[in-house]
């Protein structure tokens, strides 16, 4: 794709997702603020439906992980101990004639991008947000907004596995806000400075680290095709050993191809025993897991998958978006699965008028008991459909005469546009088994 129809493609996602509530500005009214979105009625739908399905699968279907919500602050020292201090850093080089700061490894000629002025040469700069805790000067302390959320699972080890009795190999899920003070922000929600992560922590024995890396990669991969991605459109990236973080052992991402290329939805990492040993020594704790089977006391091993939410909802959208003709009309349409769709069903009486709406209320709000749903008798039928089209509402259900007679309406699927005719009473049934989290 040309730069032009990438910027065209990007340009068409971001006007629906403002037009139909997925996505705004953050501070829109004062000129928006870099690196933060907000998520309008569309979108916190969507957010909480990818969140949840991803907690159904890997915490709620399995024996060997379960949850935590840890808060955001924590104190100072972990940071510390997990390295981010001295390490979590971007080389930055700033323009001598423009002024503008560019990250050194995102840059291609050593000229600025912008003016083509001089640069100088790079600075380390933290990517943690700071913030001040306390209310006086001399007790208050500088800590920051977490950048990953995993930390609070290290951290919590030992409470976790005594409190729930899990025995390793064993996972901690957690899903929550991570912030890094991110230099570019380009492409719209992929690089953000508020964002949401869902982070597994996987303990296991040393030995066992390249089972259970191969075990999370096919579990991770087979998610995102259950959540309706093209494969043709996913791939694989290992890190060069060189590159490695200072944690990893070994680093593979999942990455999709957005308009603007390929880029980053989930990292999968051995970071081996490197932060339970970092947190132990910084708090002299004894961070070890004790086996009451084996008796054996031994600091396991760390298999991570960490993904994020905004990366997937962009993708997600990114995949779903199509354009087509219908009887000489551009139809826009967002094919989601039926599981991460915002509103799982329209509810539509053909007219308003002879008792129509009435029926159609009544079933709209049995519906709206069991998932989400959308009232709507404005304008011609055609037009209540494309609405929903756009927002990516997997089943139109129409109230027509025949209703009267027989008690049944149709069902029109957003993706082929047919329609069916099913009892009324057998809607809530059809709808739901169709969006539910529930696989096979
Ligand atoms: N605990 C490991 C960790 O945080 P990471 O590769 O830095 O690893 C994991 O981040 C995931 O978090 C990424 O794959 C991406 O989906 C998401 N992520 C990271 N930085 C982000 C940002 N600035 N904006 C949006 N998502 C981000």
């Amino acid at each position: 794709m040309s730069e032009k129809e990438t910027e065209r493609v990007v340009e068409k996602i971001v006007s629906l997702c403002k037009r139909r509530g997925f996505v705004f500005q953050s501070s829109g009214i004062y000129g928006g603020i870099n690196g933060c979105w907000d998520f309008g009625p569309m979108g916190v739908e969507l957010r909480r439906n990818i969140k949840n399905d991803w907690w159904y699968v890997f915490v709620h279907q399995r024996t060997d992980v379960c949850g935590l919500d840890a808060s955001i602050l924590m104190h100072p020292e972990v940071w510390v101990a997990s390295g981010h201090v001295e390490q979590f850093h971007d080389m930055l080089v700033d323009c001598k004639v423009c002024k503008h700061r560019f990250r050194e490894d995102q840059l291609e000629g050593n000229r600025c991008p912008d003016c083509g002025g001089e640069l100088t040469g790079p600075k380390a700069f933290n990517s943690m947000l700071k913030t001040r805790l306390g209310v006086s000067d001399d007790s208050s302390v500088d800590t920051y907004l977490r950048p990953e959320t995993c930390q609070s699972i290290f951290v919590d080890f030992k409470e976790v596995y005594s409190s729930s009795r899990m025995k390793v190999p064993f996972g901690i899920a957690q899903v929550g806000k991570s912030f890094r003070n991110e230099v570019n922000t380009r492409n719209f929600i992929f690089r953000s400075r508020e964002f949401e992560q869902m982070e597994i922590e996987f303990f296991c024995k040393a030995a066992d680290e390249e089972y259970w890396f191969e075990q999370w990669r096919q579990a991770i991969w087979q998610w995102y095709l259950d959540i309706g991605l093209r494969e043709s459109k996913l791939r694989w990236f290992e890190h060069p050993k060189e590159a490695l973080s200072h944690y990893s052992k070994r680093t593979l991402d999942v990455e999709y191809e957005f308009p603007f290329g390929w880029g980053e939805l989930q990292g999968l990492a051995n970071r081996g025993t490197y932060d339970l040993t970092q947190h132990a020594a910084h708090s002299g704790k004894d961070l070890k897991f004790f086996d009451p089977d084996t008796k054996e006391s031994f600091v396991p091993s760390v298999i991570e998958p960490s993904a994020g939410v905004d990366r997937t909802c962009l993708a997600v959208l990114c995949d779903a978006y199509h354009e087509e003709e219908v009887e000489g009309e551009t139809r826009v349409v967002l094919r989601l699965h039926p599981r991460l769709a915002p509103i799982k069903a329209g509810v539509f009486p053909l007219v308003k008028k002879d008792g129509l709406a009435e029926i159609a209320r009544t079933l709209e709000q049995k519906l709206r008991k069991k998932f989400p749903t959308f009232y709507d008798q404005a304008g011609a039928i055609g037009r209540r459909y494309r609405r929903m089209d756009e927002v990516g509402t997997p089943f139109g259900i129409c109230i027509d005469y025949q209703t009267k007679e027989d008690e049944t309406v149709t069902i029109r699927d957003r993706d082929t546009m047919q329609q069916v005719r099913v009892k009324m009473d057998e809607v809530a049934d059809y709808v739901g088994k169709r969006c539910s989290s529930e696989r096979g």
